[in-house]
């Protein structure tokens, strides 16, 4: 489903926050919050659930952490979903989702996968033991001024940037770059793929276009850990709903499969994970 806002503008608008104003949020954005939580979907059937506490609320608010990197913020969502083939990529889609919902209402978010107490949050949040719990985002209003630590993390991530469209983008087979040109009408769902956020932002997307079909896929370094590896499969669920929500607006049809054989020699450390069929 198209989401009610201005895709491309929010997309492009849409950068992670770690320095927040100690306001709460108002009664009027916590509503429709909880509202545009409970109509939030999936393309891909999955179970996805957004999860959202005020840290004042909570009996272990005050344990709440971070390691120092988020300031200021007091409510804090959280996804969960199965374990199941596509659970985690639908996490990354859904939650990309309600992060651009959250930019175009005016609010300030960060993915955490790494740098939060998930024992805490698991506890806090209520979550179950046969869940999978990628990930957290404060939500809330940010402050004029970053702090040192989060400039030197965008500084070391190299946050503002971006890998350049020819290493990720192929036509046919890896190794040959597909142009702007040939990408045609598709041109746009791609460039707004490419501005995706990622863990580490190390955007471990690729994208192979033949004939009708994109067929995306997930690379990762060779040692790599287990942990890694699932929160690669989030990042390509984040690049999904950049790319189908930029497909939606601009009335581009089509859609998400997983195809039995996809013909193309796959490298090393890459996994093939679902196609977007033309048509
Ligand atoms: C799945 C995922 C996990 C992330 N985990 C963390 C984290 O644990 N701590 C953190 O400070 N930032 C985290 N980030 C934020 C990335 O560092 C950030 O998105 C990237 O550097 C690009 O910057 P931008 O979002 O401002 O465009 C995460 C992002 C994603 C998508």
């Amino acid at each position: 489903m198209k989401l009610n806002i201005p895709v491309e503008e929010t997309i492009k608008k849409r950068v992670s926050t770690r320095t927040y104003k100690s306001k709460k949020l108002s009664v009027h954005d916590k509503e429709k919050l909880m509202k545009e939580i409970s109509q939030l979907t999936n393309p891909f059937g999955e179970n996805v659930r957004v999860h959202i506490i005020e840290k004042d609320t909570v009996s272990n608010g005050e344990k709440l952490g971070t390691y120092g990197v988020i300031k200021g913020a007091s409510t804090f969502l959280g996804v969960t979903t199965d374990k199941t083939e596509f659970g985690l990529v639908a996490a990354g889609y859904q939650f990309e989702n309600l992060v651009l919902i959250a930019t175009d209402m005016g609010l300030s978010t960060v993915w955490l996968a790494a740098t939060f107490s998930r024992d805490q949050f698991e506890k806090a949040m209520d979550i179950q033991k046969n869940k999978l719990f990628p990930a957290i985002s404060p939500i809330g209003y940010a402050t004029d001024k970053r702090s040192i630590t989060e400039s030197l993390m965008r500084k070391t991530m190299k946050s503002d940037k971006r890998k350049p469209w020819e290493e990720i983008f192929f036509q046919e087979s890896f190794g040959n770059a597909l142009s702007r040109k040939d990408a045609n009408e598709y041109t746009k769902p791609l460039e707004m793929l490419r501005l995706a956020p990622s863990a580490t932002n190390a955007q471990p997307w690729r994208v192979v276009k033949k004939q009708e079909s994109y067929h995306f896929f997930e690379t990762h370094k060779s040692n790599v850990s287990d942990e890694d590896k699932m929160i690669k499969k989030v990042d390509l669920g984040i690049a999904l709903s950049h790319f189908h929500q930029t497909a939606l607006e601009n009335g581009l049809a089509g859609k998400f499969e997983k195809q039995e054989d996809i013909k193309i020699d796959i490298p090393v450390n890459t996994n093939y994970i679902i196609s977007w069929k033309i048509g």
